[in-house]
């Protein structure tokens, strides 16, 4: 049996996580290998089944990496799903269903009142085009930002000051069921505008090892039961901060190409690929 792991142009042997995969399915009798996604010699004909991992760079072209999925024999998550979840305004869909997510303004014609927010577009991923500005002193910046963003659309959010003191917690879970949780650093600097993002190499902040709360818990379940549809998700990570009240509320519900940060459960390698050769 024969799986792809779809990946980007710049990562193109998946990174660690690809070759943490590839150990776990290698004993279940599963040769998986790395391919990207809009490699014109691909012959995804030859895999019984394609599973999107780091495919990065769609956000700088959403149609065509949705139209290349819907044309895949077989993917996970299923294309549907990948369409719905790489514009965040699946935010709006998960909130009128009840579940607690970070308080949104889609495309507002002018600045909110909040001291301190953060403005970023509804297609992105890695922190791009993210910043988070302050009230008063920041507003001439933050208006060109919102200009800038005008119609992607954009989103406008209050900064959520949890994270810089307790961290951003990622939930993960394979086949609906919870494996590891992670803890992400901080991104966004106060007073450093666009170009101040804390980042590691791949665009994100640093991961280590963490244990959610019963709340965390319960929030991740509501946000998964929520989806439309009830699809079959072969992985997902639900991240959440906590709220001003104390209580977690989703910052993003990750269903396309989220890191598993299995660097932090380096156990946990062996459910996805067990859950993956399942499906062949
Ligand atoms: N409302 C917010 N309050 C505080 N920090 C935020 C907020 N929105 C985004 N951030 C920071 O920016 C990062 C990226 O934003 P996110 O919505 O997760 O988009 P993506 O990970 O797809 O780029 C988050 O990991 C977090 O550190
Ligand atoms: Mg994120």
């Amino acid at each position: 049996m024969k799986v792809a792991l779809a990946t980007f142009a710049a990562i193109p042997d998946g990174g660690s996580e690809a070759a943490m995969l590839r150990a776990s399915l290698a004993p279940l009798g599963v040769t998986a290998e790395p391919v990207v996604w809009d490699d014109p010699s691909a012959d995804w004909s030859r895999y019984d089944l394609t599973v999107i991992r780091s495919t990065w760079d769609y956000i700088d072209r959403p149609a065509e990496f949705l139209a290349w999925a819907d044309a895949l024999p077989r993917v996970a998550n299923p294309a549907p799903v990948l369409r719905w979840n790489t514009d965040k305004r699946y935010l709006r869909d998960l909130a009128e269903a009840g579940v607690p997510t970070v308080p949104t303004l889609w495309d507002p014609d002018g600045l909110p009142d909040w001291d301190e927010f953060v403005i970023k577009p509804a297609v992105s991923a890695g922190s791009r085009d993210t910043a988070r500005w302050r009230r008063g002193t920041e507003d001439e910046q933050a208006r060109a930002h919102l200009e800038a963003l005008r119609g992607a659309p954009a989103m406008v959010q209050p900064f959520l000051s949890a994270v810089d003191t307790e961290g951003e917690t990622a939930l993960l879970f394979c086949d609906g069921d919870f494996t590891h949780a992670a803890r992400k650093s901080p991104i966004l600097r106060a007073g450093a505008g666009i170009e101040g993002l804390v980042t590691g190499e791949d665009g994100r902040g640093a991961i280590t090892p963490a244990t959610p709360t019963e709340a965390q818990l319960a929030l991740a379940e509501r946000a998964l039961a929520a989806v439309p549809g009830a699809p079959d998700l072969l992985y997902a990570r639900v991240d959440m901060v906590t709220g001003p009240d104390g209580a977690p509320v989703l910052m993003e519900l990750e269903l396309t190409e989220p890191s598993l940060f299995l660097d932090a459960a380096p156990e946990a390698a062996d459910l996805y690929a067990k859950a993956i050769a399942a499906r062949l």
